[in-house]
């Protein structure tokens, strides 16, 4: 199958691309660079420098293309609530251009990178896809929104579509063979491995008072490779039954922020100055996923995302980056 990977230059984007190539579909990257790296294309793929907001280079591009996997969008939560303009442009504006085009096109299958940001503060946890949905930011209202535009898709021009709801995407490719960083990271993971490289200070905790057994916030931390392997399962799944899907895809365990940060003093030897800073506005205490109906419907079982693997993989990309020798 043809497979056109939108975003395929980016953090995750690129571990999806080397799921479908390692899975012998034909893949095409298609990618703008704004956040997406050369050095994350692979000689086995084809690529498309263009931008999701330029139709015509889109709808080219979808031509001959069964599937697309969408995941160009920012995705900084901070960032939303400042320049929601930004934001509604890329995202929203992309998706009605993306839509429009795959319809054009004859695309069949979308399999779009959503968001646990769907969901907003939890009523309960862990979190299932029957959890009410009310984003606390722009980023995840964007989200939100995409998915209901696929829904329509879906009823009106017979696109099938998997929604997959990352929870705290964090490693890297287990075989080493993606080493492009994330340029100025406000996620946890690579910002405490850019303090154990030496790229920055320390790491900034944002909170130990919540009401969590050490007082920092818990997140439920899914492995980059085992949520490319969610994409491919996601597509075989639309394909086989023509029926678009919902689902979570995480870990189902919470680590918080001292947790992770334990482990990574520990499999990277480095001893990471952190301290103390305020709660950042907008974070739950607690979020984890239910991924049972990923589980069942897909046969979807994470592999790698045990705290170490995600740090021992981390800590591979960013030592190497970073000119140390990795310890482990
Ligand atoms: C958020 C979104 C998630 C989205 C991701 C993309 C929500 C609820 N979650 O995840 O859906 O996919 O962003 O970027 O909107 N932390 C620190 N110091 C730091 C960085 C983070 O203490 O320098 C803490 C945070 O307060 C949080 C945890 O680490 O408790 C994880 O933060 P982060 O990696 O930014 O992810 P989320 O905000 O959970």
């Amino acid at each position: 199958m043809n497979i056109l990977i939108i975003g395929g230059a980016g953090y995750i984007g690129s571990h999806v691309a080397r799921e479908f190539l390692d899975r012998g579909y034909k893949v095409t990257v298609f990618d703008n660079l704004s956040s997406g790296l050369r050095e994350n294309l692979f000689p086995e793929a084809s690529f498309i420098h263009g931008d999701i907001l330029l139709y015509q280079k889109l709808k080219e591009a979808m031509e001959g293309q069964e599937a697309a996997v969408y995941l160009a969008a920012f995705k900084a939560v901070g960032e939303s609530m400042i320049k929601p303009e930004k934001y509604s442009l890329n995202n929203i504006t992309g998706t009605v251009n993306l839509l429009n085009a795959a319809s054009e096109a004859g695309l069949k299958y979308i399999i779009f990178s959503s968001s646990a940001a769907v969901y907003g503060e939890p009523a309960y946890l862990p979190i299932d896809e029957k959890h009410p949905v009310n984003p606390e930011n722009y980023y995840g209202f964007t989200k939100l929104e995409i998915e209901k535009f696929l829904g329509w898709y879906d009823r009106l021009k017979g696109i099938r579509y998997a929604s997959l709801r990352y929870f705290n995407a964090a490693g890297y490719d287990v075989k080493g063979r993606i080493t492009g960083l994330e340029q100025n990271p406000a996620n946890l993971i690579p910002v405490i491995m850019e303090a154990a490289s030496g790229m920055r200070s320390e790491l900034a905790i944002f909170g130990d008072d919540y009401d969590t057994p050490d007082g920092t916030c818990i997140r439920d931390y899914i492995h980059v490779n085992d949520l490319a392997t969610g994409h491919a399962l996601a597509l075989d799944y639309i394909a086989k039954n023509n029926k678009s899907l919902t689902v979570n895809l995480g870990s189902e365990t919470g680590s918080s922020v001292m947790e992770v940060l334990q482990t990574a003093r520990r499999v990277t030897g480095k001893p990471i100055p952190s301290r103390m800073a305020g709660r950042r506005p907008g974070d739950p205490a607690r979020l984890t996923a239910s991924a049972k109906l990923a589980r069942e419907l897909l046969g979807w079982q994470p592999q790698y995302s045990d705290m170490e693997t995600l740090i021992n993989t981390s800590w591979k990309a960013y030592a190497r980056e970073a000119g140390n020798s990795c310890t482990r």
